[in-house]
């Protein structure tokens, strides 16, 4: 076997694609979801110009209605027609784009983009994903897409179409184009400028030390302290995310999991006494980041009462994963 499909599969495969994108695309501009994948997680979307069919993701998901949405564009160009975007934005944009990355700047008004869509703030989120599949569909639509992370609002992301089609069991009016597990399988980082600096909102698969490396300088990193009841910066920071149906406990030490969990595991060597799911055996935290989502459906769905999960070091993308295991272990809303 040398695993390299044969041109005549390969070319079947790509004019299935292509139609299944004509289709999508088609869909969306008839005011339908698509769920489709990007180099981060699956997306929900929605053309971004109507408004009726932005209020349907926010229906489906269960979204509240001041959280607000991304705008998914094809390049920095259209990223720099929507929004008034500062210099060091725009270098970061240049560098980045594709890539994830999401930019928070003023909006250009007039704009094309839903009311809805920014639940009222004068600022918009727009970025520029970097998968075949997403690319190929927003060339197909002609206009930006919103698109959040294709999982119920509270939920675990999806980085499947599986993990799409079971979150949205039942919901037949929304397609999915499968495009394999995504690669990065953690949301874009957003950013934002704040005090003349840039300023990560949240956390995500572009590390500090990458946008440092870009602009010069080390981000601001707005992170929401427990307990912290003020309204966050990105709303959709709310405490409790990413949740999984059985409660979840951080340990900094194995030996301090409860007797009765199921373990996500880091860099460690099976303790072969219940239910594991490792992250990454070698403690690769780029593989972690990966299987991350993934990690934490399986093991709930091995139903247990409570899942132990590790904290990674906190640096490069040990930052975003944390966040997000500290918001699956936070008390539900
Ligand atoms: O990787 C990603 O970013 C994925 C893929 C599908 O592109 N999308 C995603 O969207 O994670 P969502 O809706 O799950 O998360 C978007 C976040 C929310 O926390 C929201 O509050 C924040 O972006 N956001 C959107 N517009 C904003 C704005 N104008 N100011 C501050 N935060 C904003
Ligand atoms: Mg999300």
């Amino acid at each position: 076997m040398t695993g390299r499909p044969d041109q005549s599969t390969a070319g079947a495969r790509s004019g299935a694609q292509a139609g299944a994108i004509a289709d999508a695309a088609a869909h969306l501009l008839a005011g339908g979801l698509v769920a489709f994948p990007t180099e981060t997680v699956y997306g929900l979307g929605a053309d971004a110009t109507n408004g009726r069919a932005v209020a349907a993701i926010y229906e489906a998901k269960s979204r509240p209605a001041f959280n607000p949405l991304i705008a998914h564009v094809p390049s920095l160009d259209q990223a720099a027609a929507l929004v008034d975007l500062p210099d060091a934005l725009a270098r970061l944009g240049e560098a980045v784009w594709p890539g994830p990355l999401t930019v928070v700047a003023p909006v250009r008004l007039p704009t094309p983009i839903a009311e809805i869509a920014r639940a009222g703030l004068p600022t918009l989120a727009v970025r520029c994903p970097d998968h075949e599949v997403a690319s190929s569909l927003l060339a197909a639509v002609g206009r930006p897409l919103v698109a959040p992370s294709a999982n119920r609002s509270g939920h675990v992301s999806a980085t499947t179409a599986d993990h799409v089609r079971s979150d949205f069991e039942g919901v037949d009016h929304i397609r999915v184009l499968d495009g394999g597990p995504t690669v990065r399988g953690l949301e874009s980082t957003i950013v934002g400028m704040g005090d003349g600096c840039v300023m990560i909102l949240r956390p995500g698969a572009l590390t500090v030390e990458d946008i440092a490396d870009v602009t010069g300088a080390r981000p601001i990193v707005s992170l929401r302290e427990p307990g912290d009841t003020s309204a966050p910066n990105a709303p959709g920071q709310l405490e409790s995310h990413y949740a999984p149906r059985a409660k979840l406990v951080l340990i900094d030490n194995e030996d301090t999991a409860p007797d009765n969990a199921a373990r996500l595991t880091f860099a460690g060597r099976p303790r072969g006494n219940g239910p594991e799911v490792t992250l990454s055996a070698s403690g690769d935290p780029v593989e972690a980041a990966a299987n991350l989502f993934g990690a934490l459906r399986r093991i709930d769905d091995l139903a247990p009462s409570v899942i132990a999960a590790p904290v990674l070091p906190e640096s490069g993308l040990g930052v975003a994963i944390n966040d997000r295991l500290r918001r699956a272990a936070a008390p539900r809303i």
